[in-house]
C-alpha cells in the first residue's frame, strides 16, 4: 500500500460521507457524528500504533481499517434512521459488504484487502474472534482499541450537551433513572464485559462502558484511557455506592497495571 493509496482512500471517504449530507438538521448532526468520530478514531489508532512502533506501511494499513470501520453506518443511517444495530443492522457485516461493492480497495494486494475487510466486519463484535489469521486478529484488537477510545468521547459529549443539539440516532432508550441492575454490576465484579442485552438503565449502559476497559488490548490504549480520564469522569455519573467506588478503584488499578506491563 502507498501513500496515494491512503490519500485516494481519504478523498473517496470524505465524498462518501457528502453523499449522505442532509438539509434536515437531525440527519445532519447524525451523519456528521459519524464522520467526525472516524476521524478522531483515524487519530486514535495512530497513536495507538505509534505506541506499538508499527512500521509505516502497517501505520496506513491501520489507518484505512479505522477510515472505513464505521463506513456501514451512513447506509444504516440513511435506510433505518437509528445507529442502533439491534433494530436494525449489524453495521460492521454492512460496512464489510459497502467496501466490496463499491470496490474501494482494488488496488491493494489480495491480503491486504482482506485484512481491511475482515477487521470491519469484526470491529464490533462482542468479542475478537478467534479464527481469524494472526495478522488480521491484530488490526481488529487495533481498532476496537481506536474506537472504545472515542466511543467513550462521543456518549460523554453526547449526555452532556443538552436535548436539542443531541444527535439522536446514538440514544439507546434506556430508563434515566437513579438505578443500576445487580448482574450488570456482577459482570463488573467479574471483569466480564457487559452484554448489550443486560442494560436497562443508563446506568447499566456507563456499566458496560466501563467493562469495555476489560476489553482493551494494548498499553498505549491504557494510557490514552488513563490520560483522558475516562473512568472517573463515567464513575462520577453513577450513584456513590460503595460497589461503585469498588469497582472504579479496581478498574484504575487495572488500567494502571496494564499500561506498564511489557508487551
Ligand atoms: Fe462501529
Amino acid at each position: 500500500m502507498k501513500s496515494d493509496d491512503l490519500k485516494f482512500f481519504k478523498k473517496w471517504f470524505s465524498d462518501y460521507c457528502k453523499s449522505f449530507y442532509s438539509s434536515d438538521i437531525d440527519d445532519q448532526r447524525n451523519i456528521h457524528l459519524k464522520e467526525q468520530h472516524t476521524h478522531d478514531v483515524c487519530k486514535n489508532i495512530i497513536k495507538i500504533s505509534e505506541g506499538l512502533y508499527l512500521g509505516n506501511d502497517q501505520i496506513m494499513l491501520a489507518e484505512t481499517v479505522a477510515l472505513f470501520h464505521d463506513i456501514g453506518r451512513f447506509p444504516q443511517y440513511a435506510e433505518y434512521k437509528t445507529f442502533r444495530d439491534s433494530i436494525s443492522v449489524n453495521h460492521g457485516l454492512l460496512g464489510a459488504k459497502t467496501i466490496v461493492e463499491n470496490k474501494i480497495l482494488q488496488n491493494l494486494s489480495v491480503d491486504e484487502q482482506e485484512l481491511i475487510i475482515r477487521s470491519v466486519k469484526f470491529h464490533n463484535a462482542f468479542s475478537v474472534p478467534k479464527n481469524e489469521k494472526k495478522d488480521i486478529v491484530f488490526f481488529i484488537k487495533l481498532i476496537r482499541d481506536a474506537d472504545k477510545l472515542d466511543i467513550w468521547r462521543v456518549f460523554e459529549e453526547y449526555y452532556e450537551s443538552p436535548d436539542e443539539k443531541k444527535a439522536s440516532a446514538i440514544g439507546l432508550g434506556l430508563l434515566d433513572i437513579p438505578e443500576y441492575s445487580e448482574d450488570v454490576l456482577a459482570c463488573l465484579y467479574e471483569k466480564k464485559i457487559v452484554p448489550l442485552s443486560k442494560l436497562k438503565t443508563l446506568n447499566d449502559f456507563r456499566l458496560l462502558q466501563l467493562s469495555w476497559i476489560y476489553d482493551l488490548n494494548f498499553n498505549p490504549s491504557f494510557m490514552l484511557l488513563l490520560k483522558r480520564d475516562y473512568i472517573d469522569r463515567i464513575t462520577a455519573k453513577l450513584p456513590k455506592t460503595e460497589d461503585i467506588k469498588t469497582i472504579s478503584a479496581s478498574l484504575m488499578e487495572f488500567a494502571l497495571c496494564r499500561k506498564n506491563q511489557e508487551e
